[in-house]
C-alpha cells in the first residue's frame, strides 16, 4: 500500500514509526485497548471509550486506494488522528468537547523538549511557594467543592486549592501550547484526587469517601509524575512521518463542511447507549474552565450527537431506507411503558437521523473510492436489539456508499460505551464511497 505524505519526513530523517510507538504489542480487540499494554500519550487521560490504533493501520493497510489523508469526525481521545502521524499521514479530527479536543492537541503538537521541561520547573517552583486560593474557582456549582454545610463534595477543600494554584501557575505559562499541555494533564488525573469514579453509567462517590480523605500533596506528586512521564514521551516520539494535524472543534454536523478532503475516515461515534459524554467529563470540563454556567453545559450537550435521553430535544424521525429499523422502532414503542424513559424510541430515531447525517455530509469530504472505517455498537432496551451496524448499512447505498465489510468482534472486557454490558455487539462497519 502506497503511503503518501506531503509533510512526510526526508530519506534519512530519524522517525519513530507506528510499530516502534504501539511497541507490536498484542491486542484482544480493535475495538478497545482493553487488557493491552497502555500506549504513550494514550494514557495523558485515560480514555475508556478509544479503540486501539491498530484499526487505523489496518485500514490503511487494507484501503484500496492510496491514504495520504484521514479524517475522524468523533475525535475523542484522538487515537485516529495521533496513528495517523507515525503512520505517515494527514490527520483532520473534530470533536465537538473542548477538553478532549485540548488533549487532542496537545498529543499532536509538536513541541520543544527542552522549552517544555523550563516550563515544567518553572510551575513546580511557583506551585511549592504557593498555597492556592480558593477564588479562582468560585464559578463552580456547589457540589463541586466542600463547603460548609454540604453532605456532599467531588474534591477536598484542600485537595481544590492545590489544584487552583497549579491552574494559577498553568496560566502565567507564556506559550499557548504549554498552557495546553499541562492544563491537559492535570486535568487527566482530577478524578484521581476526588471523591468519584466514573464509570459507564456516569458519576458516583467512591465508598467510604467520607473516612478516606486525599492528601492535598498526592496533587503535587501526580501532577510532577505524568508531567515527567509526558515530556519524556514527547521528546521520544517527537519525530513522527508527519507532524502536522487539522482540529476542527465543535459539532462535525457543522464542522464537517470546513474538512479537507481525505483518502480515508476512521471513527467511532457514540452508540445510542443512553451515554452522556458532557456528562462523563463534567468534572474536567469544570475544574479546568472549559465551562463556567448552567447554560454553557446546555449549549454543549445540544451540539454533541443524540445518542442519549439526558437532554430533552425536539427528536426528528429517521429519515426512511431501514425496514430492520422501522420494525425494532416499532416494538420499542409499543413497549414505550416499560421503557426507563419513554423517550427512548425517539432518540433511536433521531440517533439514525444524525448518523445519516453525518455519513452524508462525510461523503462529500471524501475522495474517489474513499472508505468508511467505523466502529459502532449496539444497544438494547426492554429486550429489543438495535443492530447498528446493520441498521447503517441498510442506509449505504441511499447515501452513496458501497458495503464492504461488517465484523462483529467481541471485546474480552465489557467496552465502556456499551455501559459494562457484555452481550451487546460492537461492530466494524466499512463503507467506500461509491462515485
Ligand atoms: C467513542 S468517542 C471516540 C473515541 C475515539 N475513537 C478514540 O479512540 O479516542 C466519541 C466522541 O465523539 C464526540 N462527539 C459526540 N458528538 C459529537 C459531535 N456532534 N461532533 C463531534 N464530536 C462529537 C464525543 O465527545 C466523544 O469524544
Amino acid at each position: 500500500m502506497e503511503l503518501v505524505s506531503p509533510d512526510a519526513l526526508a530519506d534519512g530523517d530519524p522517525c519513530v514509526s507506528f510499530e516502534t510507538w504501539t511497541r507490536q504489542r498484542k491486542i484482544v480487540s480493535i475495538g478497545s485497548n482493553a487488557g493491552a499494554e497502555p500506549l504513550p500519550f494514550q494514557e495523558w487521560h485515560h480514555f475508556k471509550e478509544a479503540f486501539a490504533p491498530e484499526v487505523v493501520a489496518r485500514a490503511v493497510r487494507e484501503s484500496h486506494r492510496p491514504v495520504a489523508k484521514c479524517l475522524d469526525p468523533f475525535g475523542g481521545s484522538g487515537t485516529t488522528a495521533l496513528a495517523s502521524q507515525f503512520l505517515g499521514i494527514s490527520p483532520t479530527t473534530i470533536e465537538v468537547n473542548p477538553y478532549l479536543a485540548d488533549l487532542i492537541e496537545a498529543k499532536l503538537s509538536a513541541y520543544d523538549p527542552d522549552e517544555l521541561a523550563q516550563d515544567f520547573r518553572r510551575i513546580m517552583r511557583t506551585t511549592s511557594r504557593q498555597a492556592g486560593s480558593l477564588r479562582k474557582l468560585s464559578y463552580l456549582p456547589a457540589t463541586f467543592v466542600e463547603s460548609a454545610g454540604a453532605d456532599r463534595w467531588i474534591f477536598d477543600r484542600a485537595v481544590a486549592r492545590r489544584i487552583a494554584c497549579h491552574l494559577d501557575a498553568i496560566d502565567t505559562l507564556p506559550s499557548t501550547h504549554h498552557r495546553r499541555l499541562f492544563r491537559v494533564l492535570l486535568g487527566g488525573m482530577l478524578i484521581a484526587v476526588s471523591n468519584v469514579i466514573i464509570n459507564g453509567k456516569g458519576r458516583r462517590y467512591r465508598r467510604g469517601w467520607t473516612e478516606r480523605r486525599t492528601p492535598p500533596e498526592m496533587v503535587d506528586m501526580l501532577f510532577k509524575q505524568r508531567c515527567q512521564a509526558a515530556i519524556t514521551e514527547i521528546h521520544e516520539h517527537r519525530y513522527r512521518r508527519h507532524r502536522r494535524h487539522t482540529i476542527l472543534r465543535g459539532d462535525c454536523l457543522s464542522k464537517l463542511a470546513a474538512a479537507t478532503p481525505a483518502d480515508l475516515a476512521v471513527f467511532s461515534p457514540p452508540y445510542p447507549n443512553s451515554f452522556d459524554y458532557t456528562d462523563v467529563y463534567n468534572v474536567e470540563l469544570w475544574m479546568l474552565g472549559y465551562l463556567d454556567s448552567p447554560d454553557s453545559n446546555h449549549v454543549l450537550r445540544r451540539s454533541t450527537l443524540c445518542s442519549h435521553v439526558q437532554l430533552k430535544r425536539d427528536f426528528l424521525a429517521a429519515p426512511p431506507g431501514s425496514l430492520r429499523l422501522s420494525r425494532a422502532l416499532g416494538r420499542l414503542r409499543r413497549e414505550r411503558d416499560n421503557l426507563w424513559s419513554p423517550w427512548i424510541p425517539d432518540m433511536i430515531g433521531h440517533y439514525f437521523h444524525d448518523m445519516c447525517k453525518v455519513l452524508g455530509l462525510l461523503r462529500e469530504r471524501l475522495t474517489s473510492q474513499a472508505e468508511v472505517w467505523a466502529v459502532v455498537g449496539d444497544s438494547r432496551y426492554a429486550g429489543i436489539q438495535i443492530p447498528v451496524a446493520r441498521i447503517l448499512a441498510d442506509y449505504a447505498p441511499k447515501l452513496g456508499y458501497r458495503v464492504l465489510n461488517i465484523e462483529p468482534f467481541r471485546s474480552m472486557r465489557a467496552s465502556a460505551q456499551q455501559g459494562g454490558q457484555h452481550r451487546l455487539a460492537e461492530s466494524l462497519l466499512v463503507l467506500q464511497k461509491e462515485d
